[in-house]
């Protein structure tokens, strides 16, 4: 048996345990020894646990213990999850975890300490939850420059958006009913404001330059301002709205263009069908074109499964450095303003005219039967040329298109 250790204890470390008890005879047929959690390690006690004997509470025990190849990082937050990470990624046991918060910030630190040491840092969960999404992008996409890669990303706000839509709620209620059915915390910020999605973008960015790209360098907007109206006006032009991660990488220039926002995504894309809590993630290779990654991006037992994943593969390389190609310095990051794009746009009905001078004859109106409104597409024009026009108009709300 390889002995492994959980610290954090919470939904996703309960599932790993409860993943590796119940699909030990699956998880042999790759490592014929079987995994065994030797240690917990929380704040709390599990009385009436099957684990209660495993748990402990000075990481030290787990660190001193020469049998320990593996620790599955599940605690969140960047303290003391660093150190403790750190500290065993120096000692030659390998980390698995679902830590996207310390990932985005210190996760190329803690590949390079890996590296060092004979071992591996491995985040599979920490984007998508359950959907294998990075190990393809690292071993599938070897041969590929990859160009692109397009999110949704958080499951909480997708289903804030379909069920907008598909019960005609405003954003509130639709955000109560998340809260009820426990897919969005009480403290919603991070879901709706964008956060969440934006630091897994920003991770997969990373793993696409191989350089670390920071959640506070990508351009963040959530879905707090969408509105039934915004729903509407995109279904009149065949579209819906959808919170994405966007990274594109130019080849010629080595430099990315990250983003978080909602986009109103057309029918007949891929993106355009994934409703609920439902996660899915498109890659465009120069090679192999586009592929799309579906399925939970979040929950006790997918995630978890996704950290035995990485377990699995840590142990089948016990000695060695997996190397997720992520080296520990800045990405180049492309001028956001300077990227074009089509956009949504609504004003106050007397500024149509207006509207029409800023944005030129190209413009097409989009009614939806509202009368104190103006609605139209622009053209492709570039970020810095829209906000330097749009900000001329009072009241206005725009969406870009995809
Ligand atoms: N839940 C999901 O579906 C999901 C999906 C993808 C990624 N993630 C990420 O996975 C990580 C874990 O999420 P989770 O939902 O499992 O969180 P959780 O339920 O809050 O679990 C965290 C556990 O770690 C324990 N803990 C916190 N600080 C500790 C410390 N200093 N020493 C020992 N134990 C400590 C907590 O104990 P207390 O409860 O006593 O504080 C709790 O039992 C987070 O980074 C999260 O973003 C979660």
């Amino acid at each position: 048996m390889t002995e492994i250790a959980i610290i954090g204890f919470g939904t996703v470390g309960s599932g790993i345990a409860e993943v590796i008890d119940e699909n030990q005879a699956e998880i042999r047929r790759e490592l014929p020894e079987g995994i065994h959690v030797k240690y917990i390690l929380d704040i709390r006690d599990f009385p009436g646990s099957p684990y209660a004997d495993r748990v402990v509470h000075d990481i030290d025990v787990i660190l001193n213990d020469p049998e320990i190849s593996v620790i599955c990082e599940t605690m969140g937050g960047k303290e003391p999850a660093f150190t403790f990470s750190k500290r065993a990624l120096e000692k030659g046991i390998s980390v698995c975890t679902s830590n996207k918060e310390l990932v985005d910030a210190l996760g190329g630190t803690l590949a390079v300490i890996a590296r060092e040491h004979n071992c591996s840092y491995l985040f599979e969960a920490s984007v998508g939850g359950g959907i294998p999404i990075l190990r393809p992008l690292r071993s599938s996409f070897a041969q590929e420059f990859i160009t692109s890669v397009i999110g949704i990303l958080n499951g909480t706000t997708n289903y804030i958006l379909t069920k907008m839509e598909t019960e005609d709620l405003d954003f509130e209620e639709a955000l109560r009913q998340a809260q009820d059915n426990g897919y969005a915390e009480r403290n919603p910020e991070a879901d709706i404001e964008g956060y969440d999605p934006c630091r897994k973008i920003a991770i997969l960015a990373s793993l696409v330059t191989g350089m670390n790209v920071k959640y506070q360098q990508v351009p963040c907007e959530g879905i707090s301002k969408i509105d039934k109206k915004d729903l509407q006006y995109a279904r009149a032009i065949g579209r819906a709205v959808k919170l994405l991660g966007v990274c594109r990488h130019d080849r010629a220039t080595n430099q990315i263009l990250v983003r978080t926002a909602p986009y109103m995504v057309p029918k007949g894309h891929p993106l355009y069908s994934v409703e609920d809590v439902f996660n899915a993630i498109m890659v465009h290779g120069n090679m192999v074109g586009d592929l799309m990654f579906y399925g939970s991006g979040a929950g006790k037992l997918p995630t978890a499964s996704a950290v035995v994943s990485d377990v699995v593969e840590c142990i089948q390389n016990a000695g060695k450095n997996i190397d997720i190609g992520l080296r520990n310095q800045p990405a180049v990051m492309g001028d956001a303003m300077a990227e074009k794009v089509s956009f949504f746009v609504r004003v106050p009905a007397e500024q149509a005219d207006k509207a029409k001078t800023y944005f030129g004859s190209e413009i097409q109106p989009v009614s939806i039967g509202v009368e104190s409104e103006f609605a139209f597409t622009t053209p492709e024009i570039t970020e810095g040329d829209f906000a330097a026009r749009i900000k001329e108009f009072d009241g206005a709300k725009s969406i870009r298109l995809l």
